[in-house]
């Protein structure tokens, strides 16, 4: 139901302000946003020791993996975008999971070419080549100045100790209790006598410390080569998966430059593909950025982040994928002269069906993953955006090395020539092949600008590029600097496909929606509010930080 409300409408750039806080610590001069306690403690201390920014991610990803396992983990993967101080270098790491070299693009489809979703989402077929362990193995070793063994201490300890559950956990554990149940391995360890635990009920990790302390002890090769990889690829394949030791030994980061533009003055930074984040939030602001979005009424303008969010989802279903397997237009795509054709065919006062776009793919995308956000004294920063997709990823551990499995596979377009019975044509760019990336949306981003740099990024699936979107907006177009309107500002999505948008329930008022569906709008109240975004913003003058995380998060709200 949309609630009526009295007050002032509740959308971007237009909320009555929030308290932002300071670093946990004294020292305002560094910060780590996570969504564990946990996780942030054991960031803070690797900072407080003297380590840097790149040392703590290390131990923020290393803990998150074993404290919020239904998000992130050794068996999944992500993006790192890093800043060095000392030279002013960005760098993404892309740690993004591949497919296993048996895989193929049809392989999700049954004897009649039908797509079974659920092969794709569960269990041992559905896991991509991880790339997690290679990605913190390659900050420490080029960007950190700590040993690993010690980075991964306090992973260690939690998985040995034992943490526990809060209402975060109990919700996706809820979501993946059956897909859990049919592994007793899985459920032995996640679920509390075979059903959804409750708040409180303390989850050990005995395999998964084995398998970090081989990590402490070697690298990556302690997790791609020797006892752990042969038992993850053992189980995986006796559950009926195609992973090889070859798969495992054979994944490699690969440092890609950022995607960075410009809006209005400021500089965005963000996730190259295969993340599809920063070309959609390119194109999206690149077509915002022909209206004088002050002169519009705030339902107009919502309106027309709306439209332009239609075309660049478009284009990312039509355009997207691993640009090292396929040729994806880029450069047309973020160019100015296109942001001018596609923002000509808005129509301020009425919405474009989607369909009258011209008929493209529906798409599908898994919807966890983990933010965090660290920034250290001598201003090095990283944002990390992490997932195993699914709550819980595959829902399956990967035999005694403790791993769970994430379903990514699912990030593919499993059914790249089934168009014309279920709308998927269009999807080849990410279709399916040997040692391919999925297409993800995950986008850590840094936003620079006169005032200081602005470190965020959140979980969310397809929505994670609109909640950037809004939280971007709000931070610069929003009056003053304030951290926690920017995690905390009310949220809508539109992603082309299905044509609707869709609004978190409770938070807009009943004239706003009016306003939208005047216009030609389905809008649609979404079940739960979504994301969890973790920032930190630098003030360029003094050099403090200021960190906040997403109110929802904090509430125990999960996606
Ligand atoms: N699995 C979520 C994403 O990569 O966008």
């Amino acid at each position: 139901m949309i609630v009526k409300r009295v007050a002032a409408v509740v959308v971007a750039w237009c909320l009555i302000g929030w308290v932002t806080f300071s670093p946990a610590h004294a020292d305002t001069r560094y910060g780590v946003a996570s969504a564990h306690p946990l996780a942030t403690q054991a960031g803070e201390a690797v900072l407080a020791r003297g380590g840097n920014a790149f040392d703590a991610a290390v131990a923020v990803a290393a803990a998150l993996a074993v404290v919020e396992p239904f998000s992130s983990g050794l068996g999944g993967g992500g993006f790192f975008l890093l800043h060095r101080a000392s030279d002013g270098h960005d760098v993404v790491v892309d740690a993004r999971e591949t497919a296993p070299a048996a895989a193929s693009k049809d392989m999700y489809l049954d004897a009649k070419g039908e797509p079974d979703a659920r092969a794709s989402l569960d269990g041992a077929r559905a896991a991509g080549i991880p790339g997690l362990v290679a990605g913190l193995d390659h900050l420490a070793s080029r960007y950190g100045t700590r040993p690993v063994a010690e980075l991964l201490a306090p992973a260690i300890r939690f998985a040995d100790e034992g943490f526990a559950v809060d209402g975060r956990y109990v919700g996706a554990a809820g979501w993946r209790e059956k897909v859990m149940q049919a592994d007793a391995r899985t459920a032995s360890v996640f679920l509390q006598d075979g059903k959804v635990p409750d708040k409180g009920f303390v989850v050990r990790q005995a395999g998964l410390a084995r398998t970090l302390r081989a990590i402490a002890a070697h690298g990556r090769d302690g997790f791609y080569t020797g006892e752990v990889a042969r038992e993850m690829a053992r189980s995986v394949r006796a559950a009926g998966g195609l992973w090889t030791e070859a798969d495992l030994a054979g994944y490699r980061v690969i440092e890609r430059i950022p995607h960075r533009f410009t809006y209005r003055g400021a500089t965005i930074i963000t996730a190259p593909l295969p993340s599809s984040g920063g070309l959609t939030l390119d194109q999206t602001l690149g077509i915002l950025e022909q209206f004088d979005l002050a002169s519009f009424s705030e339902t107009d303008r919502v309106h027309l982040v709306v439209e332009a969010l239609r075309r660049a989802f478009q284009d990312r279903a039509r355009h997207l994928g691993d640009a090292d397997f396929v040729d994806v237009p880029a450069g047309r795509l973020a160019s100015p002269g296109y942001a001018r054709q596609r923002a000509a065919g808005i129509d301020p006062q009425k919405a474009t069906s989607s369909a009258a776009l011209d008929a493209a793919p529906e798409w599908r995308e898994g919807g966890h993953t983990t933010h965090f956000s660290v920034v250290d004294a001598d201003g090095n920063r990283v944002a990390a955006t992490l997932s195993i997709n699914a709550p819980f990823g595959a829902g399956l551990l990967a035999g005694e090395s403790g791993v769970l499995l994430n379903n990514e596979m699912n990030d593919f377009a499993i059914a790249p020539n089934a168009g014309n019975l279920y709308g998927l044509t269009g999807f080849h760019a990410n279709a399916i092949a040997a040692g391919k990336r999925p297409l993800s949306s995950m986008s850590p981003t840094f936003v620079e600008d006169s005032r200081g740099v602005l470190v965020f990024g959140t979980p969310g699936g397809s929505r994670i590029i609109t909640m950037v979107l809004i939280g971007l907006l709000e931070h610069l177009h929003g009056p003053g600097l304030d951290l926690a309107r920017v995690v905390g500002v009310p949220r809508y999505h539109h992603q082309y496909l299905p044509d609707r948008i869709e609004v978190e329930p409770g938070q807009f008022p009943e004239a706003w929606v009016a306003a939208l569906k005047e216009k030609g709008h389905t809008v649609q109240e979404g079940r739960r509010r979504w994301g969890n975004m973790q920032a930190v913003f630098v003030h360029r003058e003094t050099g403090t930080v200021v960190v906040e995380g997403d109110p929802r998060g904090k509430a125990g709200v999960l996606f």
